[in-house]
């Protein structure tokens, strides 16, 4: 959600160097931004509500800096304002402090360092740490961190200055992610790598437990007792350098959603055996005679990454004839869920830190249950945790509106389906078709990608719309929810998905001439059956887009607008449909001018529960 970067240089560096890290952040939360540099014996906060660039005017011109802490915040407790942005200090501005997560017992602490007679001025849960990191000050800024930290219940990612520490960062983990890096200009710390490519060489990623402490070029993580920095696992950074430029593109959104024919075949490159009409996924880390043992799959996700589970639990259940579900992570963690010793999960992530998929991850493993990760960002909790999984090879993905891990999550999925089918009664000629088929979706993709002028058209025909329903059958009805999801999040439109079926047991009570449907209805074996439920929305007065492939045939004399994609197999029909959903709520949200990659109240990566 909220962005940290820390550098603690071996000299003096330009003050843009951070602020660099903090833009390339800016997608994990944007409604404030704060910098915090030490000189000599002083600390300097600037912090300010709107963008990082806003922030910009409120340094000095010639800003340079050995040590700094800075942050971009997506609020929790406190609206986004001046005051409520960090770094936080104590009441005598000796500590410095940004902040990664929620103090769930922040009212109990600052009611008690209220009465020690501290002064607080934020609404924030985050200002109490660094008061507490001061009342522990005893000469060692490690020591009061971890004192301090005793007394805390929730989650943070931490990073902390202290006047009497020049050069000094302090950064500790507990539930919220946290990498240390090491480089030519010093150490450093981020929440995400993004911030620190280019600048750092290796990397650890932190555990919750550790306490870092930075300076300059000398570094330790102290985990449990120990202060063993030089056993732990250093790796390279992953990321290209260019992750943060959207090239030609305007917007992030727009150039993901074109990656995505080479983002697919990313994904299912090397993993398919023709010769047997099967996938190979050695990441799975599971002997044949496991998969034979799977009675049940569970899918955990959030948002798009559950809905490409949902599509995926139709694909499994058809190849694979196992009884498949997806579910709401926060929904399933809290359902008392039945863990069965021969029930497979998977948690679905494309970030692999959303909070709430992994506190489900984590009671399911606690019941004793064996999750696998389904994850795009390597290293990252989920892909950590669960020690084994399906890496989905998306490439980075910067727009906060998923897209191509929702197609490679999907794919992902469905290798695994295809997989399991082949162990038991998926035939060998159907697995090989299958094969077949998918080698063709990159090209049916472009296609599609194509068709944008089109797609442009029909989102100025619905241009005055305020309402919409998206509606599916079968493979389509997660799709319509997708579709739903992205109008939502970045044209601020209300859209809901419901299943074309459903939509006559209530929702099209709401149908007139001012309320648009959407049907995702390529011709597969439910076509018949929605385009009756698309004339039941006709015979109302409503207006209908209807996405359909092959041919518009019949549909043209019912729908104001027919986006026809290419042919394809029902069980693929999701990686053509989706695209054209994504580029709907794309163009629909370009022609009202919306900020398509910061949409306003979101966040990349949801890192609170
Ligand atoms: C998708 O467009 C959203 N931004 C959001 O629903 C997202 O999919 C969800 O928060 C889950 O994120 P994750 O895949 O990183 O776990």
């Amino acid at each position: 959600m909220c962005g940290i970067v820390g550098i603690s240089g071996v000299r003096k560096l330009p003050g843009g160097l951070l602020m660099e890290g903090l833009k390339r952040l800016e997608y994990r939360g944007y409604d404030s931004a704060g910098l915090a540099w030490q000189v000599h014996r002083r600390i300097w906060i600037r912090k300010k509500a709107g963008k990082v660039d806003d922030l910009w005017g409120d340094l000095p011109e010639d800003l340079e800096l050995r040590t700094g802490i800075a942050h971009t915040r997506w609020a929790t407790h406190g609206a986004p304002t001046d005051v409520n942005a960090h770094p936080h200090t104590d009441s005598d501005g000796r500590v410095a402090l940004v902040h990664n997560g929620v103090i769930d017992n922040y009212r109990a602490l600052k009611k008690a360092l209220e009465a020690r007679g501290h002064r607080f001025l934020s609404e924030t849960d985050t200002e109490v740490l660094a008061h507490l990191i001061a009342e522990h000050l005893n000469g060692n800024l490690e020591e009061a961190v971890a004192l301090a930290l005793r007394e805390v219940e929730g989650t943070y990612g931490i990073a902390v200055m202290h006047v009497n520490e020049p050069g000094k960062i302090v950064a500790a983990r507990r539930g919220s992610p946290l990498i240390v890096g090491i480089g030519e200009d010093g150490s450093l710390v981020a929440s995400d790598a993004v911030a620190i490519v280019g600048r750092a060489d290796r990397v650890v990623h932190l555990e919750d437990g550790d306490i870092a402490v930075l300076n300059g070029k000398e570094h330790e993580v102290r985990r449990g007792s120990g202060q063993v920095t030089a056993a732990f696992d250093w790796s390279m950074l992953d990321i290209p350098l260019t992750v943060a430029d959207k090239g030609a593109y305007p917007h992030f959104m727009l150039k993901e959603i074109m990656e995505q024919p080479e983002a697919l075949e990313d994904c299912f490159r090397g993993r398919i055996q023709r010769e047997f009409g099967t996938a190979r996924l050695g990441g799975l880390n599971m002997r044949p005679r496991d998969f034979l043992d799977i009675d049940r799959v569970r899918l955990l996700g959030c948002g798009t990454s559950y809905l490409a589970g949902a599509v995926g639990a139709r694909m499994i259940g058809e190849l694979a004839r196992i009884e498949t579900t997806a579910e709401y992570a926060p929904e399933y963690r809290y359902s008392n869920p039945i863990v069965g010793k021969n029930t497979l999960f998977f948690a679905i992530s494309q970030s692999g830190e959303t909070a709430d998929t992994i506190m489900a991850m984590r009671e399911v493993i606690r019941k004793g249950g064996k999750v696998l990760g389904i994850v795009n960002r390597v290293a990252s909790t989920i892909a950590r945790e669960t020690g084994a999984g399906i890496y989905i090879h998306a490439g980075f993905e910067y727009a906060v509106a998923s897209t191509k891990t929702m197609l490679n999550t999907m794919m992902a999925l469905f290798l695994f389906a295809l997989l399991v089918g082949r162990m038991r009664d998926l035939s060998l000629a159907r697995g090989r078709q299958l094969i077949d088929e998918i080698a063709l979706l990159p090209d049916k993709i472009r296609e599609i990608c194509a068709l944008r002028p089109q797609i442009r058209e029909a989102a100025m025909r619905f241009a005055e719309a305020e309402n919409f329903y998206y509606l599916g059958r079968g493979y389509s009805y997660p799709v319509s929810l997708e579709g739903a999801l992205k109008l939502k999040e970045i044209a601020y439109v209300h859209a809901e998905g419901y299943s074309a079926a459903e939509m006559k047991h209530g929702p099209i009570a709401l149908i007139d001439d001012k309320f648009a449907s959407i049907f995702v209805m390529p011709r597969d074996s439910v076509f018949n059956r929605t385009f009756t439920n698309l004339q039941e929305v006709r015979a109302r007065q409503g207006t209908v887009l209807a996405i359909t492939t092959r041919e518009a045939g019949e549909l043209a004399q019912f729908s104001d607008a027919v986006l026809v994609l290419p042919e394809v197999d029902e069980i693929l029909s999701p990686f053509l449909t989706t695209v054209a959903v994504q580029l709907f709520a794309y163009e629909f949200a370009s022609l009202r001018n919306c900020p398509i990659d910061q949409p306003k109240n979101l966040a990349k990566s949801v890192t609170v529960e």
